[in-house]
């Protein structure tokens, strides 16, 4: 059996989840539900970022501790992640202690190593990355990012030797093509070592909200220092090496665009002063746009952009779990950037969904029961949609294999779309009761079948209802792939049932 470990970054705790967070787990989870259905041993890590000057401030400005405000934060992303029907296997939060160990072994291990010196820093430095700038990188002095001035900050601190990997790097590059998908961003991340390399300041002193540095109780690691080692922690390391060991580093680690830096240049440097395997696979995503900006809570703050009419929440209210999931993974390809909007979705859902999954249920539903009695008749095993089925299973699996989401769903709603126009070429609902009707419904419901095990990783709970109305046995989950999708197993004699619209129609603007 195959082991699939996947993560999304763990969100800073600075405010509430926003569409583009649920854009990164969702797609997350439903691969993670791919992989669990294809038979793999999977674990889904996700989580949120607690410590560093971002998270202090905004408890500040909250006049509440910065633990309480972490404690909130964090849980309203663990609601988001329920309302969006996300399966994660760990929920971790960077100020659990079994983070702190973790942090505090594998960076004494880059300690221990030499690769960690202390020296004094000045730069500018912006609140909203957490990170410094350079003259090239902020020409203007205002971060490219968020567009707010910069701040200058000197400080004494320890720093990681991140200019000693330049060339472990390009050869790790070199010998692991896979490593950064897709290859435009991978090309992104080569030419920051390229580049050249400059060491990290890693530590702070003038922030308490961190975790110890073990070697000088003055300090507390750097916010993205230690949260990149939550990937780590997750799998046990510290705590339960032997677990540690068995995933890593087979992890697929799915991020957005602005923090392939850091994903990609000193992740791997780190692992590899710690004396372990970098990170196989970063797949990298874009962003989603309102009106062409980037959907940010800093830029909310600022009232750029009304994040309130994007929560997860609120989405999921007005439109369905399923139906939310689905938009974000069919619409935005995992690599570019996508434009977020309310009439994208429902365009997708009375389409999609409405008019294609919906009506096919319904219509088999309905034909069984005007012309078989409500009762499933034997499937036929020469049809011509047992084919077209193949080939959608075939072509939806190596999507979800390769991380590409939409293009599994687009095949799998081009069986939709043969089924729906089979059951049109064919026309039951003109035919007579008898073997010639069962043959077409017995196909139809077959195929509907196969669909719905192909739309369970990404729309769960639809998956589940539709399996209940044709009266299958166990979920649409309860058998691996393969087996699940060979053609011919709907059993004759179950009492298929129509039930209400599973996607009523919304009206358009
Ligand atoms: N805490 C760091 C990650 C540490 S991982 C070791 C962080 N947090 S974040 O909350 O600012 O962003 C988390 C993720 O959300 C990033 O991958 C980012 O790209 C993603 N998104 C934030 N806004 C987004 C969009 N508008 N669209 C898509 N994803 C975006 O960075």
């Amino acid at each position: 059996m195959s082991r699939f470990y996947i993560t999304t970054p763990i969100y800073y705790v600075n405010d509430a989840p926003h569409a583009g967070h649920a854009y990164c787990t969702v797609n997350a989870d439903a691969l993670a539900r791919f992989h669990r259905l294809r038979g793999d041993e999977t674990f889904f890590l996700t989580g949120t970022d607690e410590h560093g000057q971002k998270v202090a401030d905004a408890a500040a400005a909250n006049g509440v501790s910065p633990q309480e405000w972490t404690d909130r934060t964090s849980a309203r992303f663990r609601e988001a992640w329920t309302a969006l029907n996300i399966n994660f296997d760990d929920f971790i939060r960077t100020t659990e202690p079994r983070h702190a160990v973790a942090v505090q072994s594998f960076l004494t291990k880059i300690y221990d190593n030499g690769y960690i010196y202390k020296d004094t820093y000045v730069g500018q430095y912006c609140v909203s990355c957490e990170d410094y700038f350079t003259a090239e990188s902020a020409p203007e002095g205002t971060c490219p990012i968020h567009g707010k001035p910069l701040t200058e900050m000197e400080e004494e601190n320890w720093f990681f030797q991140l200019s000693a990997f330049q060339d472990r790097l390009l050869e790790w590059y070199d010998a692991t093509p896979g490593n950064v998908t897709p290859s435009t961003k991978r090309n992104e991340a080569l030419g920051f070592i390229k580049g050249g390399l400059r060491d990290i300041s890693i530590t702070r002193t003038s922030i308490s909200w961190g975790v110890p540095v073990p070697w000088d109780s003055d300090h507390v690691f750097y916010v993205w220092y230690d949260a990149l080692i939550n990937y780590l922690t997750a799998i046990g390391y510290g705590t339960d090496d032997a677990r540690a060991d068995s995933w890593w580093p087979s992890v697929n680690h799915l991020i957005g665009k602005e923090i392939i830096r850091f994903h990609c240049v000193w992740w791997p440097a780190m692992c590899m002063a710690a004396g372990i395997e970098p990170p196989a696979h970063v797949q990298v995503h874009g962003w989603l746009l309102v009106g062409g900006q980037k959907l940010s809570k800093t830029m909310a703050q600022q009232g750029q952009v009304r994040l309130t009419d994007i929560q997860p929440q609120a989405l999921v209210a007005e439109y369905g779990v399923d139906p939310v999931r689905y938009y974000l993974l069919r619409e935005t390809p995992l690599g570019t950037d996508g434009d977020f909007s309310l009439e994208a979705l429902v365009q997708r859902y009375n389409t999609d969904l409405a008019n294609n999954l919906g009506n096919l249920a319904a219509r088999v539903a309905t034909v069984v029961g005007s012309k078989c009695g409500g009762l499933s008749p034997a499937v036929p095993m020469d049809s011509v949609l047992a084919e077209r089925a193949a080939v959608a299973v075939d072509a939806a699996a190596a999507a979800w294999e390769n991380f590409q989401p939409h293009l599994a769903l687009e095949a799998t709603w081009k069986l939709i779309g043969d089924t729906n126009g089979f059951l049109e070429d064919n026309a039951p609902w003109k035919m007579e009761p008898g073997a010639e009707v069962e043959a077409v419904l017995g196909s139809a419901l077959e195929a509907l079948r196969i669909v719905t095990v192909l739309v369970s990783p990404a729309m769960p709970a639809t998956a589940d209802e539709i399996w209940r109305r044709l009266a299958l046995d166990g979920t649409p989950t309860s058998v691996p792939l393969a087996t699940a999708t060979a053609w011919g197993q709907f059993p004759s004699g179950r009492a298929v049932v129509k039930g209400d619209p599973l996607f009523p129609r919304l009206a358009t603007a």
